[in-house]
């Protein structure tokens, strides 16, 4: 018994073929276009991410039917939250790009609505704020600036979603619109305590209700692919999960208190409240992490940081400097450290725990003798500081799961063990986002009964130590601290 798990991120799709012990069977990766029309705004085209969704399945699929495994049993699907789409109910295709989660175009609906005096609500109804990061900012944008197309959101030609209950649609020929409360809560249209979409959130954002997906549980079949739109699967559909809460599931962070950082193109710290929505004044958000079939709701409280691989790739794509991400540990490693180089990577505004949409990039301390490896060291090392501000308002850890493709970085695990103060862990799979998906998916087809079976599946890779002088350490972090001051509010 195995099962298909897709991780659609924010700049490509994984597909995996997942067995009952939890290995990987099979493995298709398929990039898709990043597109900057304006400074600070990031767009994506559903048709890529639908085309690179399939792309990513198909060599999936190869890969699994050489090996001869079992038949699947179901699907799972996760993917890059807030961002939002539209789409033509009975045609499918997209009026125009997805506007994505990292896009600061909304900073002055935010501003607006703050002014007005809506924070407090919106924050207690949701658990989150007034950020561009989230998804009702970008639609009110959208009915703002673009009534023409709107007016067919609210005739109910356009369905209304985030990139789960996008793709629902496209594998089940515009049968289905649903989306799992992980995702839903992060739309600020989302009251956690009620569990459903709040009227008057809606009202405020402008959203018409009946534009939006059905709320479903996060895993159990809730609809089923057609094969002559998806690589001939007909197959469940049986997990859903916004990226993070994912990952939180794949790390098997079952129990209150369990917590993950993932590092993708931002890093995600999620730890498991249990039943109760918990509340922070430090800036980490409320959300939901999971709902069983049964209609159990878990929550998380979770420290959103927009750029820490985004980084790395700007080291690549932008700068040019470094030919791939793997090679940062090696660059890095030739210096002993930074030399005194200090790099915010505030590339989409900070969010947590500094939440400024005006703050950018800044790089100090550069001298005549500064090289491209300080300045790679500093990245890391800034990601580093990152995760420890945030880990920093929550209550403390005896130690840190890591996953994520930069979770491969030895001296990037390292640098922040010696951060936090406690060691940091990296289980033998770090696709987790994609395994918790394929998680939920089989907890939905029977491929796993319980979650107990499913932690049995988790292994320990290797556990890094805190190495080297705390005094050395903080005096870093407190410097970085001095830079981030000076990030914010720039643009
Ligand atoms: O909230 C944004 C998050 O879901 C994006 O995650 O992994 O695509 O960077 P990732």
């Amino acid at each position: 018994m195995s099962v298909l798990a897709i991780d659609a991120g924010t700049t490509g799709v994984t597909a995996l073929v997942v067995t009952a012990e939890g290995t990987i069977a099979a493995r298709g990766y398929q990039e898709f276009g990043q597109h900057f029309p304006r400074p600070g705004w990031v767009e994506h085209a559903p048709e890529e991410i639908w085309q690179a969704t399939l792309e990513a399945t198909r060599a999936a699929l190869r890969q699994y039917d050489a090996t001869g495994g079992p038949a699947l049993r179901g699907i799972g699907i996760t993917n890059q939250r807030e961002t939002v789409l539209l789409w033509d109910r009975e045609t499918l295709g997209s009026p125009r790009r997805a506007i994505v989660w990292q896009d600061r175009r909304t900073a002055g609906v935010c501003n607006r609505l703050r002014e007005e005096g809506h924070e407090p609500r919106v924050a207690e109804l949701t658990g989150l704020r007034l950020d561009p990061y989230f998804s009702a900012t970008k639609l009110r944008w959208l009915a703002e600036e673009e009534p023409n197309t709107w007016a067919l959101v609210e005739s109910g030609r356009y369905a209304v979603g985030t990139v789960d209950s996008y793709l629902v649609a496209r594998m089940t020929r515009g049968t289905w619109h649903v989306t799992d409360v992980s995702n839903a809560s992060r739309t600020l249209l989302f009251d956690l305590e009620t569990g459903d979409w709040s009227d008057e959130l809606c009202s405020l954002f402008g959203v018409p209700r009946d534009a939006l997906p059905d709320v479903v549980p996060s895993w159990g079949p809730v609809a089923t692919s057609d094969p002559r739109s998806f690589a001939g699967l007909e197959l469940p559909i049986a997990g859903i999960a916004g990226d993070q809460q994912s990952a939180l599931f794949g790390q098997t962070c079952f129990d209150e208190g369990d917590t993950k950082c993932t590092y993708g193109t931002g890093s995600f710290i999620l730890t498991n409240t249990g039943s109760t929505v918990v509340r922070s004044d430090a800036g980490l958000l409320s959300t939901a992490a999971w709902r069983s079939p049964s209609g159990e709701t878990t929550y998380a409280l979770e420290g959103a940081i927009f750029v820490t691989g985004a980084a790395v790739q700007w080291l690549r794509d932008g700068l040019q400097i470094i030919g791939s991400a793997a090679e940062t540990e090696a660059i890095a490693g030739t210096v002993p450290d930074s030399h005194g180089v200090v790099f915010v990577p505030a590339l989409t505004g900070m969010g947590a725990p500094d939440w400024d949409p005006h703050a950018r990039g800044l790089i100090a301390g550069i001298t005549r003798g500064t090289t491209r490896a300080h300045l790679v060291r500093a990245t890391l090392e800034a990601i580093a500081f990152e995760v420890r501000d945030v880990v920093e308002t929550m209550p403390a850890l005896t130690s840190l799961a890591v996953d994520g493709g930069a979770s491969a970085n030895n001296l990037l695990c390292q640098l922040q063990a010696d951060q936090l103060g406690v060691p940091v862990e990296r289980p033998e799979i770090v696709d987790t986002t994609a395994l918790g998906a394929a998680f939920l998916a089989g907890l939905g087809t029977g491929v796993w009964e319980s979650t107990e079976e499913l932690r049995q599946t988790w292994h320990l890779d290797r556990r890094f130590e805190p190495q080297g002088d705390r005094a050395a350490a903080d005096a870093a972090h407190t410097r970085w601290r001095e830079a981030v001051e000076r990030a914010k509010g720039w643009g």
